[in-house]
């Protein structure tokens, strides 16, 4: 099956009881057994529910993966990964990852002895050495929340077989339309569902797909004994937006590609950022790694923050909002919102300055996009 196939079919097959085409939301909590010990293959709709399971099935196909396993958020996902690991085991991670993500690493994980070491991905020799007897995983995050670095994942799935450690590749801002780190090597493939694979704002979810069934049993496990499940309703709403996702991504990507380069010839705009623009540092590697640069950019403006804020405070299309990756244009400030807990002095040393502002550009007509953004610029 092609991929844009396995989009609207992989794991879905016409309800035995009924025909219906769509799946139906199995919304249960538990399931009556035939006989003692005879069940119809569900139990318990934290173990597993068919709703959930037909999503699983999907989304692991998207990513070339024999397994799926589906989370009530990206960061339940993420806690899932990490639960691999134990006491005194290390993990080398991108330095540019999602705020809440180094916010469960640094406040939580941390506390429960769990070193972890932040290196720019985006070189394979710096990853090498950060590597001790002790380090357990490598956590990419490409491109990555907020700056678009792009890292190698077959470089990285290199030294992680060397190192003999898991690779875990982040890849929500990508999805599977653009790269599929499994066939690139990686281990484990984690997206926050919330953003383009559901599509529409819909819906907190996360997901980790991977094509190694001792890996599987484990997450399998971690999900059914930790509960932190999507809820049946939530499964079939992301189920819903998948069945677009190849027609979606395509837009989003030709749409950011014009917005970016009209902001780089804005007189306004200091700098932007957008792995398909051939200012950005790592282009051509994008170019090669991925099929698609994506929605997602970051752009400075000459005035910094207060400009920015401005800018933020001035769309009227762009909303100003939290998440990204939806149907929607969605305009962010990393300082404020999404990498609040990042400690100031992080942010400074990663390059996130304070005048950041971060694009997650929509389906929607681009010119009306850019009028948008023309208008709230000339307020800058
Ligand atoms: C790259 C990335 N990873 C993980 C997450 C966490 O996902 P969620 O918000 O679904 O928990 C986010 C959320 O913004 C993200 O952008």
């Amino acid at each position: 099956m092609k991929f844009d196939t396995k989009v609207v079919h992989a794991g879905i097959r016409p309800d035995p009881t009924t025909g219906s085409i769509v799946p139906p939301i199995y919304q249960t909590a538990t399931y009556v057994l035939d006989e003692v010990g005879r069940d119809r293959g569900f139990d318990y709709t934290r173990s597993s529910n068919p709703t959930r399971q037909v999503l699983e099935e999907n989304l692991a196909a998207l990513d070339s993966g024999r397994y799926g396993v589906m989370f009530g958020s990206g960061m339940a996902a993420v806690d899932a990964a990490l639960k691999l690991l134990g006491a005194g085991d290390h993990v080398v991670c991108s330095d540019d990852v999602y705020g809440g993500v180094s916010r469960h690493f640094n406040n939580v994980l941390a506390n429960h002895g769990l070193a972890f070491t932040y290196v720019d991905s985006a070189r394979p020799e710096t990853v090498r050495q950060a590597i001790r007897p002790e380090t357990k995983m490598l956590w990419v995050e490409t491109p990555s929340n907020p700056l678009l670095k792009i890292t190698d994942v077959e470089a990285m799935s290199v030294i992680a077989k060397e190192a003999g450690i898991y690779l875990a590749v982040d890849s929500t801002f990508a999805t599977p339309v653009y790269l599929r780190p499994l066939e690139l090597g990686a281990d484990i493939v984690m997206h926050s569902t919330t953003k383009y694979l559901s599509g529409h704002n819909q819906i907190i979810g996360g997901v980790l797909v991977t094509d190694r069934e001792d890996l599987f049993d484990r997450f399998k496990f971690i999900q059914k004994t930790i509960g932190a499940v999507p809820g049946p309703f939530d499964c079939w709403l992301t189920l819903l937006g998948v069945k677009t996702l190849h027609l979606r991504m395509p837009r989003h990507s030709e749409n950011a590609q014009a917005v970016a380069e009209f902001l780089e010839g804005h007189d306004k705009v200091e700098r932007v950022t957008y792995p398909g623009l051939a200012s950005h540092p790592r282009h051509a590697l994008a170019s090669a790694q991925m099929s698609g640069f994506s929605g997602m950019m970051t752009f400075e403006l000459k005035g910094g923050v207060e400009a920015g804020r401005a800018v933020m405070n001035a769309v009227e299309l762009a909303g100003l909002a939290e998440s990204l990756g939806a149907v929607e244009t969605m305009i962010t400030h990393p300082a404020t919102m999404t990498h609040v807990d990042v400690p100031i002095e992080e942010r400074r040393a990663r390059g996130l300055t304070d005048g950041l502002v971060r694009l997650s550009v929509g389906i929607e007509d681009v010119d009306d996009i850019i009028a948008d953004l023309e208008q709230a610029l000339a307020k800058a």
